[in-house]
């Protein structure tokens, strides 16, 4: 390679980059095989798995990063017990819209989201912060490291909160978002997500997650969704579209609840995931 720097097309070195990516069809066998071996042993008996591997090889930026010896518990630091706490005054209501951040309205389809967050026995969690994060309706996030050629939509952050309400139910208006590549192998794209965040009374009782929307193509290639092994576990973390939700001439509404404990507890993940 000769290529100095004032004939360095970088153009190029992406295309060489990508041509040496793995395939998707390469991704793809390699995701059900590890599927068909779970699959074998939950008939031979083996117990259904609720939580996504940690060593799931097919979410290759995560080979290195994800936990090889087995947690170890340390105390929380006496700040990390009671703080922080948010409430009602923290909040306002008007955080939970997504769409009246700035001067015009967000492009996309305009959407509800709504729940409730649950313990393992069916109980209301109310009083709970719920974070979300989210691409733009053209799978663009603002972010330094997001620099694909999607627009950045001036009217649309894409972050928003709420604290829920006694019988703790949650609602955002928001955008829906779109699909957006990611450079785990070549032509990798994720489904349409939004991340959620859930704080519970302290910092140590922090999980994150990602709901996605019903019927999505691209779920049998995702890496990361497919990193939950158990199909009844991975249905969990898909809203329901819902007519009685989506209001007239205004906003398509979905449905998606929370539970934090118990075997239908929502899958949480890592720190970090993309
Ligand atoms: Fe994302």
């Amino acid at each position: 390679m000769d290529e100095t720097e004032e004939n360095f097309d970088e153009s190029h070195v992406v295309h060489r980059l990508d041509a040496a990516a793995e395939t998707q069809e390469e991704l793809s066998a390699e995701i059900a095989a590890i599927h068909e071996a779970y699959n074998k042993g939950v008939a031979a008996g083996a117990a259904e798995e609720t939580q996504p591997r940690i060593d799931f090889s097919p979410y290759r930026s995560s080979i290195l990063r994800h936990p090889t010896k087995d947690p170890h518990h340390a105390d929380p630091e006496t700040i990390e017990l009671w703080s922080p706490a948010f409430g009602h005054r923290d909040v306002h209501a008007l955080e939970a819209d997504l769409t009246i951040q700035h001067n015009g309205e967000p492009l996309g389809e305009r959407m509800k989201v709504r729940g409730r967050v649950l313990d393992g026995d069916g109980r209301p969690v109310g009083g709970q912060l719920v974070e979300i994060w989210q691409a733009n309706s053209a799978g663009r996030y603002i972010h330094k490291r997001d620099q694909h050629p999607a627009p950045i939509d001036p009217n649309f952050t894409g972050v928003g909160r709420c604290i829920t309400a006694e019988d703790g139910s949650y609602e955002f208006l928001t955008i829906k978002p779109g699909p957006y590549p990611w450079k785990n192998h070549y032509n990798a794209w994720r489904p349409a997500h939004i991340h959620f965040s859930l704080f519970g009374t302290d910092f140590t009782q922090r999980m994150i997650t990602q709901m996605y929307f019903p019927g999505d193509p691209l779920f049998s290639l995702d890496p990361i969704y497919q990193s939950i092994t158990d199909q009844k576990a991975r249905d969990r973390l898909v809203a329901t579209y819902d007519h009685s939700v989506t209001s007239h001439e205004w906003a398509t509404g979905y449905n998606w609840d929370i539970v934090l404990t118990g075997s239908n507890r929502t899958w949480m993940e890592e720190e970090d995931a993309e």
